[in-house]
């Protein structure tokens, strides 16, 4: 552990000398580099991975109870119950003012739909369905698709396309390459296939805090943006537009972001962890 650096002391590092001998290589090339804080201690990583443990049992237990007929709220409900049960707290709950545990987004509704008793699922539907837990003060945040009955090729097909937006993404998130490439590739996969990222939401650094640096655009330029760094822990979580990427924020209640055109919009959602060799997804 390098404790001083220059001269100056720092607070003990949560990184190997090694990791900081690399970053310091980079650093000369001018490239943006992860402040050290969001570089996890071995100790913080089985918190996080703990706590993400139980946001996965959730999604399981959710994809076996979610029906079509079921209101939102029901769902609201499950997630509140179990995350509990578990000794954990739902994330979302009164997260700036987010007044329920969970995010379900039908449709054309991006992402951060309000749960509801007046909004059931029908057949035909596409729903994302977003936890995300605290356990011991550490936060873990992972979504997923649900198809509701008989769904169109057209949604299918979107759903699909917005999980390999997903994997390929995961797969480009390697250790010192940059937070540019993995835009670029989930980006190049969605526009191939006729669709749009969303530009006005990203991915971010998750653990400590719910939403922390970094931001993990899902467009962008390979060889942008800031360098991946074994220890970093953050989401990958594109939503993919079958029309325009262009949203809007429901004006209403302030939370529910829907597509522009009304055309329909995907998302997947897992957490990283960086690794010296590669990266591990925490919340399977
Ligand atoms: N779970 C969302 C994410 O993936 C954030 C939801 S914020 C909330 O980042 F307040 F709407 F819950
Ligand atoms: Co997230």
């Amino acid at each position: 552990m390098k404790n001083f650096i220059k001269g100056m002391r720092f607070t003990p590092a949560n990184y190997s000398d090694e990791v900081e001998q690399q970053i310091q290589k980079f650093r000369k090339q001018g490239m943006k580099l992860p402040p050290r804080h969001i570089l996890r201690t071995p100790e913080q990583i089985e918190g996080i991975r703990a706590s993400a443990k139980i946001n996965t049992a959730l999604l399981d237990y959710l994809s076996e109870n979610i029906r079509e007929g079921m209101n939102t709220a029901e769902i609201d409900r499950m997630v509140f119950q179990f995350t509990t049960d578990h000794g954990a707290i739902p994330a979302p709950l009164n997260y700036e003012g987010f007044p329920k545990s969970v995010c379900t987004s039908i449709n054309d509704v991006v992402c951060h739909g309000i749960p509801s008793t007046h909004e059931v699922l029908n057949s035909g539907d596409i729903v994302n369905v977003d936890v995300s837990t605290i356990l011991n003060g550490y936060f873990s945040d992972a979504s997923r698709m649900f198809m509701i009955g008989e769904v169109s090729d057209e949604a299918k097909r979107l759903v699909q396309v917005t999980k390999e937006c997903l994997e390929i993404g995961v797969a480009t998130a390697q250790p010192w390459t940059r937070l540019g490439d993995v835009g670029a590739a989930i980006q190049a996969h969605a526009e191939k296939n006729g669709y749009s990222v969303v530009r006005d939401l990203c991915g971010h650094g998750v653990g400590l805090k719910f939403h922390e640096e970094p931001e993990v655009a899902h467009f962008g330029r390979k060889g942008s943006g800031m360098l991946i760094v074994p220890g970093m822990t953050f989401t990958i979580e594109p939503m993919i537009n079958a029309g325009t990427y262009k949203v809007f924020i429901d004006e209403e209640d302030g939370w529910t972001v829907c597509t522009d055109d009304g055309k329909l919009s995907a998302q997947w959602e897992n957490m990283l962890l960086i690794t010296e060799t590669g990266n591990e997804i925490l919340t399977y």
